[in-house]
């Protein structure tokens, strides 16, 4: 589907969960893979499995909303593995919190990773894509589009993402670079999961609400990755695609919103 060889793929926030296994996923179709996160112990965990995949991988540190960490973080890549091909922007933060038991700097913290984070790395890449045919994936969530209690911080931060991935498949579709959103639905075994299910005993009932009645994969998630990357999404820009299980299409998950964090 994707073809990795001599292609360059870097993944922000690439180090854990969901956006690593997006970046196993390219390094088995052979690109070389550059990660980045806050965490050295983090990457080079990462790197470690990227190798292991048979292919050439580099981790470097920065936070998102640093703008210097972030063009230095990309630099290095670059100097690295050359002109970047993919590019994944994945880093979040997320806590369950009602907006009256969060200070500014609480709010700030989603919105900063998430949103500002997003802009910095797809801004400061952008001098590094090869251009045209270069494509970028957005992680978002479904937070998006739908609002969910206690998450308030997230729902702004991502809403933001999205239009930021069509704004930009705006601007930049001109210069050859597609820009979309993989929005992950309820993935299994991930921080975010994990974070968000406080009542881990609530688990089945939130499987009942996802019309496929499975949680995701974060190999689910990589394969559309794959292909939105791939040659079989040419044509496809500024869409905001779904990895869900059609979870979202239930609308089931705003009532269970509660349950999923214990209130
Ligand atoms: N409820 C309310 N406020 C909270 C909170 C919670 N559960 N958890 C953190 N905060 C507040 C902190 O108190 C702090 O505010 P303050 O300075 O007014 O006290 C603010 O959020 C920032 O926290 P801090 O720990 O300093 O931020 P950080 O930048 O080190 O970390 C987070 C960012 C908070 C998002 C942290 O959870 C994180 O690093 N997450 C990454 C992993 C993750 O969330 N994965 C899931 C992705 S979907
Ligand atoms: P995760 O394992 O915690 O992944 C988050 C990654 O971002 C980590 O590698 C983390 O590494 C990095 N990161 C966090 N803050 C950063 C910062 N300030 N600067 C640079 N890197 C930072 O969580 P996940 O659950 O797999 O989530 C991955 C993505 O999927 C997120 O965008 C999330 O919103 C989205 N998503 C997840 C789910 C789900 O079910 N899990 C559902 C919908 C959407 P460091 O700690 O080393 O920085």
């Amino acid at each position: 589907m994707f073809d990795g060889k001599g292609k360059h793929v870097l993944v922000a926030g690439g180090t854990s969960g969901i956006n690593l296994g997006i970046a196993e996923g390219f390094a088995k179709t052979g690109a070389t893979v550059s990660v980045f996160s806050r965490s050295q112990d983090k990457v080079d965990a990462a790197v470690e499995k990227l190798i292991a995949h048979g292919t050439q991988a580099w981790g470097g540190t920065a936070d998102v909303r640093d703008p210097d960490a972030v063009q230095a973080v990309l630099q290095g890549a670059v100097d690295a593995n050359g002109p970047i091909d993919v590019l994944v922007s994945g880093a979040a933060g997320n806590f369950p919190a009602p907006a009256l038991g969060m200070s500014s700097n609480a709010f700030g913290s989603v919105v900063g990773i998430d949103l500002l984070g997003s802009f910095h790395v797809l801004r400061f890449a952008f001098e590094h894509l090869n251009k045209p045919g270069a494509s970028i994936i957005n992680i978002s969530a479904p937070q998006a589009w739908l609002p969910m209690a206690l998450q308030s911080h997230v729902c702004a931060a991502k809403a933001g993402v999205d239009m930021l991935t069509k704004t930009l498949a705006l601007e930049w579709g001109p210069m050859g670079v597609r820009v979309n959103s993989l929005v992950p639905g309820p993935i299994k075994d991930t921080e975010g999961m994990d974070r968000l299910l406080v009542d881990k005993s609530k688990a089945g009932e939130l499987i009942k609400t996802v019309p496929l009645q499975r949680m995701g994969t974060v190999e689910d998630c990589a394969d559309v990755a794959l292909f939105l990357a791939s040659d079989y999404a040419r044509y496809v820009s500024g869409a905001i695609l779904p990895v869900d299980g059609g979870w979202s299409l239930a609308g089931a998950q705003i009532a269970m919103s509660h349950a999923m964090m214990g209130s």
